[in-house]
């Protein structure tokens, strides 16, 4: 199609009240005309991805103000052919501005859509191989077996080239067995074609026990009595909270940001900014966690089981709407988030983003030992997060805000463990946390995506470890502590492990703006220094999660690079993302640039896991770096009573 015969007359869409707020539902209808009226809605075509075409940064930053005009990005695919599309449309043109046909082979599949979920459980259900295999294993109503589709992953086996694929393991869920994870069906997976709507292979490789034990965490006779001992927590905040919202710009205590939501990245935060001396000083222009990747480790039956929550099953999506004094506490603001379903139509997401004030212990304190003077102040933070459910595990995305500059960003883990069966004695591979029933060692590997503006758009980042240095002349006793700083001068420069053993950090450094000392203004970032991706260098999910061999990774800012996997994930054979995007090898030193990094805990879960998870963290902390020309925080008063 050529885009005069894309561009279709249409009212302009509806005003909205920034460049960066998220679509709205109006906004998502508008879209949905225009590209009907271009005919790309024709016949049972679905939405696997639809959300705000962001303006590119200097667009946004350019002194004649930000564009007028919003656009929207749809990922379309027909459900009958299978073919996709990728659209981007202009609500105030009216028009289609660009819309490209994937290539299933080169470019992978569109994310997981809604329905895929009924679609993989009425083909597996309809299967008279499956069903035979079910009522091998007893299991001879099907309506109580649960299908779980999960996503192929990309292998070259012949026969799946160019299919729109998953992989269904099943789990009994009926009266009996009221918690589908505690009862898995192991040993059968069917791999089903969505498109053509039946199943292309299945695979029948071992016949276990069902493993029977309750997993119904909430049933009596599986927790017993509720306990008693625990008095009531209040938080109040009688005079309100100390931060402002006005529509989606949020003010606190110098902070200011604008919030953000998409159906692929869930939170997002722009335009990140702390006020010093009057002034607003940049500090992050977006900050999002825009992948995941949950690589298994079991290497037989269900070595295909790697998720990509993000590129795949879009977890902004699946956001939960959350509940005052259950999912968070004291003085709270919501905010609605609009996704939309596959028919492109809106679906408001009630309170999916909660931000509130917490107190976060001490500040700072002294009791000086020379005048006796005793003072504490306390720390305070603010916080803006969400959760979402994606399959068994529940994830909430948690960004921090404190008093002294800091900002940090925790996950939440918590849910079920995805379960097989488990022979029984040690498994190197998995925990038997029922009897019968095991829970696959795996990893949760997050790539942050921090677009960094320090104090300006021109940014470099310096390695910086720490180290002893040997006796010597220059350092008689032995004791001399150094800093040991190395500027990453290139994209390939950047591709960086972290270092527990030497306490390795990352500086974003201004190269235009210094302290009072003549030392480049900057903020630091602290890994957890867990493990990257363990699986070999030479397997398929390695190439797949290219992103996840590395804690760093900096690049030059390019409006286009947004997924650190790439733009398509569901069964792209690899190579996308970021190790394409510094296949350039750019000059990263003085640039606008953006650091992508990777962290999360690699799982082997305990007996205390099951039958569900107490939450387990995992993040990393930006923390200012003669960013400020002492502690910012000395005007925070003492607390009301006499410290
Ligand atoms: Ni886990």
């Amino acid at each position: 199609m050529t885009d005069a015969a894309l561009r279709v007359a249409q009212a302009p869409g509806p005003a909205s009240a920034h460049p960066l707020d998220p679509a709205s539902a109006a906004e998502f209808e508008a879209g949905r005309r225009i590209l009907a009226a271009a005919g790309l809605l024709a016949g049972p075509v679905r939405f696997a991805y639809y959300g705000l075409e962001e303006p590119a940064k200097e667009e946004v930053l350019s002194p004649a103000g930000p564009p007028a005009g919003r656009r929207l990005r749809a990922f379309l695919i027909d459900a009958s052919s299978g073919e996709s599309t990728d659209v981007v449309v202009s609500l105030a043109q009216g028009a289609v501005v660009s819309a490209r046909t994937l290539d299933p082979r080169t470019d992978g599949q569109v994310p997981i859509l809604d329905q895929d979920f009924a679609v993989a459980e009425e083909v597996v259900r309809a299967d008279p191989g499956w069903r035979e295999a079910m009522a091998r294993r007893g299991l001879t109503d099907v309506t109580r077996i649960r299908a779980c589709p999960l996503t192929a992953g990309s292998f070259g086996f012949p026969g799946e080239e160019g299919r729109r694929l998953v992989r269904v393991l099943a789990f009994v869920h009926d009266d009996e067995h009221g918690y589908a994870w505690a009862h898995p069906v192991d040993g059968v997976a069917a791999y089903v074609d969505l498109i053509e709507r039946r199943v292309i292979e299945l695979v029948d490789e071992f016949e276990v026990p069902l493993p029977q034990e309750s997993g119904d965490y909430d049933d009596p006779e599986v927790r017993g009595p509720h306990r008693t001992t625990l008095r009531p927590l209040e938080i109040t905040q009688p005079e309100g909270p100390s931060f402002t919202l006005d529509g989606h710009l949020l003010r606190w205590e110098g902070w200011s940001m604008r919030i953000g939501f998409d159906a692929r990245e869930g939170l997002t935060l722009h335009q990140i900014s702390i006020g010093d001396g009057g002034r607003d000083r940049p500090v992050v222009y977006r900050a999002s966690i825009p992948e995941m990747v949950v690589p298994y480790g079991d290497p037989r039956f269900r070595y295909w089981q790697t998720y990509f929550d993000s590129g795949e099953y879009l977890v902004g999506k699946w956001a939960n709407s959350l509940e005052l004094g259950c999912d968070c506490l004291g003085e709270i603001a919501y905010l609605d988030a609009t996704v939309t379903g596959d028919s492109g139509e809106p679906r408001t997401i009630h309170n999916a983003i909660c931000i509130h004030e917490e107190d976060s212990g001490i500040l700072w304190k002294h009791t000086d030992i020379f005048s006796g003077s005793a003072q504490s102040r306390r720390q305070r933070r603010l916080v803006v997060s969400f959760f979402a459910t994606i399959g068994n595990y529940d994830y909430g995305f948690y960004w921090y805000f404190y008093l002294d500059g800091t900002i940090e960003c925790e996950i939440k883990l918590t849910g079920a463990l995805f379960t097989a069966a488990h022979p029984g004695g040690n498994h190197p591979h998995s925990t038997e946390v029922a009897p019968g029933l095991g829970a696959p060692a795996h990893q949760h590997l997050f790539s942050a995506r921090l677009d960094m503006d320090v104090d300006g758009l021109a940014n470099a980042v310096d390695e910086v470890d720490v180290a002893g240095l040997p006796a010597g002349p220059a350092n008689p006793y032995g004791n001399a502590l150094v800093q040991q700083v190395t500027r990453l001068r290139t994209e390939s420069q950047a591709t960086r492990r972290a270092d527990g053993s030497r306490g390795r950090t990352w500086r974003v450094v201004s190269t235009e703006r210094a302290n009072r000392f003549g030392h480049p203004v900057s903020y630091t970032l602290y890994p957890e220094a867990a493990p990257v991706l363990l699986a070999d260098a030479g397997s398929p999910v390695a190439a797949r999660a290219g992103f996840a061999r590395q804690h760093l990774w900096v690049t030059r800012y390019d409006p286009a690079q947004r997924y650190p996997a790439g733009d398509f994930v569901n069964q792209h054979p690899g190579g996308a993302g970021l190790p394409d995007f510094i296949s350039g090898d750019r000059d990263i030193d003085g640039a606008d640039i953006v650091l992508w990094h990777t962290f999360g805990p690699t799982h082997f879960p305990r007996l205390e896991d099951w039958p569900v998870m107490p939450v387990a963290r995992c993040g990393f902390t930006l923390k200012p770096t003669g960013f400020f020309d002492r502690n910012p925080t000395l005007d925070v008063p003492p607390p009301p009573h006499h410290c």
